[in-house]
């Protein structure tokens, strides 16, 4: 069974993602990593992630185990993962990667912007996951602040907002939602609400 999470940045698919992958017993891919950690590479490298040539080289050079936590959960790294990821070289590099691991025996989980349209468009189960933009700059915001970054609640809002804007209207595979795909909304659910309720929605997509 394959089954694709998307939306947009602390909607909460991240942990869905994570929660359906271990309910289910599948291997599961955050995609986001990919993006981030080759904006963390151009950076390294001295380019700006707006030079696409050097993106799309630090793209084909990555080496997925050697990508470093720590470095790609800053909300730097997120602003630099986003602009990298609107190349067209970027994504291409990616994409064989990330569809090999769906079709991993047995099925996988993804969870990204664009798996339910582009990665893995005859996935069994898509879920769209969205929270208003204050509840994820809040969720964000917590995070950041838990891994000790100094940043107010205006610039993550303010970074989210930029964010979104760039992820749904890049030209290429842009974040949105499959139109077989469900949406589920956790704006006013706890992390276990939400969680029970995308289980919940696998079990009746697959008749469970
Ligand atoms: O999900 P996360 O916030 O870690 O993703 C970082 C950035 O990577 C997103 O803002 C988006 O631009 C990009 N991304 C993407 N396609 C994916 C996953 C992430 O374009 N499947």
């Amino acid at each position: 069974m394959i089954i694709a999470v998307d939306g947009p940045l602390a909607s909460g698919k991240g942990t869905i993602a994570r929660a359906l992958a271990a309910h289910f017993a599948l291997p599961h891919l955050d995609t986001g990593t990919l993006y981030r950690a080759v904006g963390v590479a151009v950076a390294d490298a001295g380019a700006q992630p707006e030079n696409a040539q050097a993106a799309e080289a630090a793209a084909r050079a990555l080496d997925f185990a050697a990508i470093d936590e720590t470095r790609i959960r800053t909300a730097g790294a997120g602003v630099s993962a986003s602009i990298v990821a609107a190349h067209p070289g970027v994504r291409a590099a990616l994409v064989a990667l990330q569809r090999e691991f769906a079709q991993k025996p047995g099925g996988a989980v993804l969870d990204g912007r664009d798996i339910g349209t582009v990665i893995a468009p005859h996935a069994d189960v898509k879920l769209f996951v969205t929270a208003s933009a204050d509840v994820r700059a809040a969720r964000r915001h917590g995070e950041l602040v838990n891994r000790g970054e100094q940043i107010g609640f205006d610039q993550v809002l303010d970074q989210l907002r930029q964010r979104d804007a760039r992820d749904a209207s890049r030209a290429d595979a842009p974040m949105m939602k499959a139109d077989d795909a469900i949406e589920l909304d956790t704006s006013d659910l706890t992390q276990g609400e939400a969680i029970r309720a995308a289980i919940a929605i696998v079990e009746k997509r697959r008749g469970l």
